[in-house]
């Protein structure tokens, strides 16, 4: 079986969740910090040793593949100002990682953005990340994919546990836990896109990072649209193990925010920040000295 070689960002979403703020940027390129969130998740898949990357964008998203792009101007006057350092860090994810986009004309769903992903991919085995789920570890969440998948080749998707009234959000698994990665991994026999909590079949989330084999995409043509009237990425990967394909599913380490969502941002902000080198400890004074009481309406 094939190497990983190739990681699909689906961004064509609208967005329309941090409305007025994407209006006229794209979601993916709102700062966490100082990064664009999208820029974490190109940094996961190039430390997971994944440096070619599609990005399945829509109209008024190209500021995405610019972000990505060698910027003449800025690198000569970086340099002739002698500022070496800003230079290496706005450089240095541009020449790690080769950038193709293509764009998904109508909001079909996340699985029609995959399937459009197909000649890029090429019959090879895959890996996707979606890019709202920012998930941080020392070992890069798609590097332990791809870890798992050397052993037991195959379809993956990372999953974790959630509390049951929020099943109604994620793509929702259930599966029989196979006797290898310390009990972390699972064969699925059964997995749902946002089920209502009486229907889910446990409280294991799919949380945006896939290894897929090439098998994926004629079970995705033969998948009706699903939840939302939308064809569900979910849907196809359930007509795999209809046709017999393992489909496993693996409990991940590390902490995963929902950067999609005005909480779950604002978290992965102060929490990065926290974490930052230069920033850590004079944020951590600030947020010892907020008197937290007084702020609340
Ligand atoms: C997508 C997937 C869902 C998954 C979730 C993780 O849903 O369809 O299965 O659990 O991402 O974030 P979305 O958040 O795009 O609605």
């Amino acid at each position: 079986m094939g190497k990983v070689r190739k990681g699909i960002i689906p961004a064509a979403g609208l967005g329309t969740r941090f409305l007025p703020a994407t209006k006229a940027i794209p979601k993916e390129m709102l700062p966490i910090i100082d990064k664009p969130m999208i820029q974490y998740v190109v940094e996961e898949a190039v430390d997971s040793g994944l440096k070619d990357i599609l990005f399945v964008t829509s109209k008024g998203k190209s500021a995405i593949e610019n972000h990505f792009d060698f910027d003449f101007m800025l690198y000569h006057i970086l340099k002739a100002r002698g500022k070496l350092e800003l230079l290496e860090t706005v450089e240095q994810i541009t020449q790690m990682v080769s950038i193709t986009a293509i764009r998904q004309k109508e909001p079909l769903g996340l699985g029609h953005a995959v399937l459009l992903s197909e000649p890029f991919v090429n019959c090879e085995p895959f890996s996707i990340f979606l890019s709202d789920d920012i998930i941080d570890h020392e070992i890069p969440v798609m590097a332990q994919l791809l870890k798992v998948f050397e052993k037991t080749p195959g379809n993956i998707l990372a999953v974790q546990e959630i509390e049951p009234d929020s099943v109604s959000r994620y793509g929702i698994v259930k599966g029989i836990p196979l006797n290898k990665n310390k009990g972390r991994l699972l064969q699925i026999k059964e997995l749902v896109e946002k089920p209502s909590p009486s229907e889910a079949p446990s409280n294991l989330a799919i949380m945006g990072r896939y290894i897929l084999m090439p098998e994926i995409f004629e079970s995705l043509r033969k998948t009706p649209p699903g939840a939302m009237g939308e064809l569900q990425l979910t849907d196809g990967i359930k007509g795999l193990i209809k046709q017999g394909y393992p489909v496993y599913a693996y409990l991940f380490r590390g902490k995963r925010y929902d950067t999609g969502d005005k909480l779950g941002y604002l978290m992965a902000t102060i929490d990065l920040a926290l974490k930052r080198k230069d920033l850590g400890k004079s944020f951590r004074d600030f947020l010892l000295d907020l008197k937290l009481e007084g702020n609340l309406h």
